[in-house]
């Protein structure tokens, strides 16, 4: 018989794209569904974007390409990251790929053997664990609940370190939670992460300039600049930029990590394509106004969400400090039931689908990110719907008996 890979057999389809297939199902019916499910900034980048992407059209020149990124990108991006404090990378230390998630992919299969430990906190991004799971590898969790704010302390990244996993995966801001470190927290996380050199360290931060509440963006090798020999930074256009789906994501590590995913790139992709790698040259390098603005309103919207869910009696909702997302803790629903359509919720997914059933608000239940009592609000949707959409929210939690 025919036989597939073992490791397709361990690959999930993503529980949120789950959500918005059945939320476009609805909106399909005629319903009026308002979305809070998936992770995209929902605004496009600036027209010089769009302008070097037409002048590279013109200009094209057909061929193959770097497998590491054109100098052109490579330089633009260690630019941008040393205005974040990121400085002393060169174009050796860096790679890109298609996506943060193709870097991210990259770096597992490049530093992980089958049955090798990753550690990564809990709520995480979902991909981290598919992507182990398709690899082989094993995950250790480290739970970080509402109640440590999302947050993982010093004393659980220590005992995880004690047992040498392989890799440290961290995720800040984070996605679901948008939880930000303060500089203290990651400089107290930094110290342990040096008294453990056995393990490498992958910072996803893609999310690093959209942080609020001027509490900046920090990372371990800011606190800790010896540990560029480990730590590996990944970035992304997606967020920052709107510009998801132009698929531009980087790294910046220790040399022989960047060759290594070079080397994979030469035999998965060859090259980012030159029109592609115009428009990321000049998102990072030209008018920074259209994201900045951006963040402004994030911030703005975030202030609304978390006042929403303050406002109902049991949910617990930590503040969170960057990205767009909020990660309320609704467990206070589980057991009741929504009296109007008489509908009991026992956990996340069945309070996902009864909002969305009875209320036509998608949100994503918060065991795709390992966390059940929760579920991820995406503020991004056009302004005028994100008022009505908590309203209902509210509405539906004041019907449950
Ligand atoms: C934490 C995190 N890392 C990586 C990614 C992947 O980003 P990209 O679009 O660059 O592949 C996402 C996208 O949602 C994310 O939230």
């Amino acid at each position: 018989m025919l036989q597939f890979a073992r490791r397709v057999g361990r690959a999930k389809p993503s529980a949120i794209m789950q959500v918005a297939e059945n939320a476009k199902r609805l909106k399909a019916e005629g319903r009026d569904i308002i979305s809070f499910s998936i992770g995209v900034p929902n605004f496009l980048p600036g027209e010089h974007v769009y302008a070097a992407a037409r002048d590279a059209l013109a200009h094209d020149s057909g061929q193959y390409g770097s497998n590491r990124g054109s100098d052109a990108l490579l330089d633009a991006f260690l630019a941008h990251i040393a205005q974040v404090g990121l400085s002393g990378y060169t174009r050796a230390n860096c790679a890109t790929g298609i996506g943060a998630k193709h870097v991210l992919y990259n770096l597992a299969e490049a530093l992980l053997e089958e049955g090798d430990t990753i550690a990564f906190p809990v709520p995480y991004w979902t991909s981290y664990l598919d992507i182990a799971e398709i690899l082989g590898a094993n995950v250790e969790l480290l739970p970080c609940p509402a109640s440590q704010d999302y947050k993982l302390t010093p004393a659980q990244l220590d005992a995880a370190l004690a047992k040498k996993p392989r890799v440290f995966l961290f995720n800040n801001p984070s996605n679901p939670t948008g939880m930000v470190y303060s500089k203290a927290e990651i400089s107290a996380l930094a110290d342990v992460i040096a008294r453990h050199p056995d393990t490498w360290v992958i910072t996803d931060d893609i999310y690093n300039r959209m942080v609020f509440d001027g509490v900046g963006y920090h990372n371990f090798v800011h606190a800790r600049p010896g540990l560029r020999e480990r730590v590996i930074f990944v970035d992304s256009l997606s967020k920052t930029y709107g510009m998801p789906g132009w698929r531009v994501g980087f790294m910046a590590g220790p040399e022989s990590v960047a060759k290594a995913v070079v080397t994979l790139n030469s035999n998965h992709i060859t090259n980012l394509p030159e029109i592609t790698t115009a428009a990321a040259v000049a998102a990072l390098s030209g008018p920074q106004d259209v994201p900045q603005a951006r963040c402004a309103e994030f911030q703005a919207r975030r202030d609304q969400v978390v006042a929403a869910f303050a406002a109902i009696p049991g949910v617990v909702c930590p503040r969170p400090q960057g990205a767009f997302y909020v990660f309320p803790d609704v467990s206070v629903a589980f057991g009741k039931t929504h009296a109007p359509s008489g509908t009991r919720i026992g956990n996340d997914v069945e309070l996902c689908n009864a909002l969305l059933e009875t209320k036509g608000v998608a949100c994503v239940p918060g065991s795709a990110f390992g966390e059940p009592r929760a579920l991820r609000i995406s503020y991004t949707c056009p302004a005028p719907q994100l008022a009505p959409g908590l309203q209902r929210i509210r509405e539906f939690f004041a019907e449950l008996s």
